[in-house]
């Protein structure tokens, strides 16, 4: 686990490093349910051993599904129960994770037994509603039982579902994530429309795991013919791009930088980081471009000669949703003005990250305009190092221990523990990379 508090200080040359970054945390939620719901074994390779993953595995674990060596979490072979879990006997802890969550409850309401999904105070804070309306409209029984309205705790009477034709309300890949899981137990087609792209690791590893799964519409709408037969298949997990994301600003910024990441997942559905960091003048490259089920390769960056605010697309939000904090760090070195807007699921993530973003960068002494659904940051002023709460979210503690690279004066991060949500090592990496004054 990461220390509780962490301090950097201004980094006066440049970062030098080539390393990779830990597994895809989307990518790890989804091969561990999967391979956990499949008939045989599923080799699995890279697979995030961060608390968020473990959770999801452990859960599966708890539905009968075996890992073989059980102390090496991140390579490792996963049997499971040919779509013949057992009921839990206990309490399905989801730790810190939105995705753990819902990605679960998908599958727990079409499965014939009563079982419980309860997480951290952020998580039981974390709206539930907005896969209760669709998987109910399903047939399924589900509870938020949270202190919170809409909250979790929930408590779910699985059971036999009907298949729905379902409109999502808001670009999520979580809800049209649960969606599917739960069609693809279902007999009967279920559909899924979206209104903008979201991450498609679902609909690629449906493929790879042999479910047969139709995208129409560019993308937009997702069907799945249930019920399904899974096959275990082996897998690599990419590196995550979400946290390679760190280093691609903290080279960008600091002067004098190149970094090399290998292996960091390339799904189009993921890189509008690297488009929007570009579009500022970022100097990055990419080499070695592999075709998988998940695309990846190695991303080479070096530190911006200049770099200049941009406004972001509407339709680039989804794609780089975990992105903005760091983002936001950016836009503060840039010259002028960055607008992010259309943004507001930002305010139900692990902190409500448009009031957690503006708020540490107003206390280096950065320039933000909030919204409702975003902000607009005036970059370009120098920031100065502060003592910041990172409000137990790991990208907001890992995107001002990256400001503070740049800040005059030292910076530090309080509460830092969840970073080992998804980005264990993170401060391996960290030290290895920075010069202490
Ligand atoms: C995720 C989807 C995103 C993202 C989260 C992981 C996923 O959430 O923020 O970290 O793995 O499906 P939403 O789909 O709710 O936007």
């Amino acid at each position: 686990m990461a220390s509780n508090t962490i301090s950097i200080t201004p980094q006066q040359e440049g970062l030098q490093g080539d390393f990779c970054v830990p597994g895809d945390k989307s990518i790890s939620h989804r091969v561990a349910i999967l391979g956990g719901l499949a008939g045989g074994s599923t080799q699995v390779r890279n697979f995030l051993c961060s608390a968020d993953c473990l959770n999801t595995l452990r859960a599966m674990q708890q539905l009968g599904a075996r890992v073989s060596p059980e102390a090496n979490p991140t390579c490792f072979t996963l049997t499971g129960v040919a779509q013949q879990p057992t009921p839990p006997a206990q309490q399905i802890d989801c730790g810190n994770s939105g995705t753990g969550m819902r990605l679960l409850a998908g599958v727990l309401a079409a499965l014939p037994f009563a079982s419980s999904l309860s997480g951290d105070e952020s998580l039981c804070s974390r709206p539930m509603g907005r896969i209760i309306t669709p998987l109910s409209a399903m047939g399924a029984r589900l509870q938020a039982c949270g202190a919170k309205p809409g909250c979790a705790p929930l408590h779910i009477e699985g059971g036999r579902l009907s298949p729905i034709d379902y409109e999502l309300p808001m670009a999520s890949a979580q809800v049209k994530s649960a969606v599917l899981l739960a069609g693809m137990l279902t007999q009967g087609t279920t559909s899924v429309r979206q209104p903008a792209i979201t991450r498609d690791h679902t609909e690629r590893l449906f493929s790879h795991f042999g479910i047969p799964c139709r995208v129409e519409d560019a993308g937009l709408r997702v069907s799945v013919e249930g019920p399904v037969t899974l096959r275990g298949r082996d897998i690599t997990i990419p590196g995550d791009i979400s946290s390679a994301a760190f280093w691609l600003v903290a080279a960008g910024i600091v002067p004098g930088s190149c970094l090399t990441l290998r292996h960091v997942g390339l799904n189009p559905t993921r890189t509008a980081i690297i488009d929007v960091l570009r579009r500022m003048g970022a100097d990055i490259s990419i080499s070695q471009r592999v075709d998988a089920c998940e695309p990846y390769g190695d991303i080479t960056v070096r530190s911006a000669a200049r770099l200049v605010g941009t406004e972001l697309r509407p339709e680039e939000i989804p794609n780089l949703i975990d992105e903005i904090p760091i983002l936001a760090v950016a836009a503060a070195f840039a010259e002028g003005e960055t607008s992010i807007r259309h943004a507001a699921e930002l305010r139900v993530k692990e902190s409500d990250r448009i009031a957690t973003t503006a708020g540490n960068l107003r206390a280096m002494g950065g320039c933000v305009q909030e919204y409702d659904d975003g902000m607009v940051i005036s970059g370009g002023a120098p920031l100065q190092g502060a003592v910041l709460d990172s409000f137990g979210d790991h990208r907001i503690a890992m995107s001002f221990l990256v400001a503070g690279m740049r800040a005059a004066g030292p910076t530090t991060l309080l509460r830092c523990e969840n970073i080992s949500t998804s980005y264990p090592g993170f401060e391996t990496h960290l030290h290895s990379l920075i010069h202490t004054a």
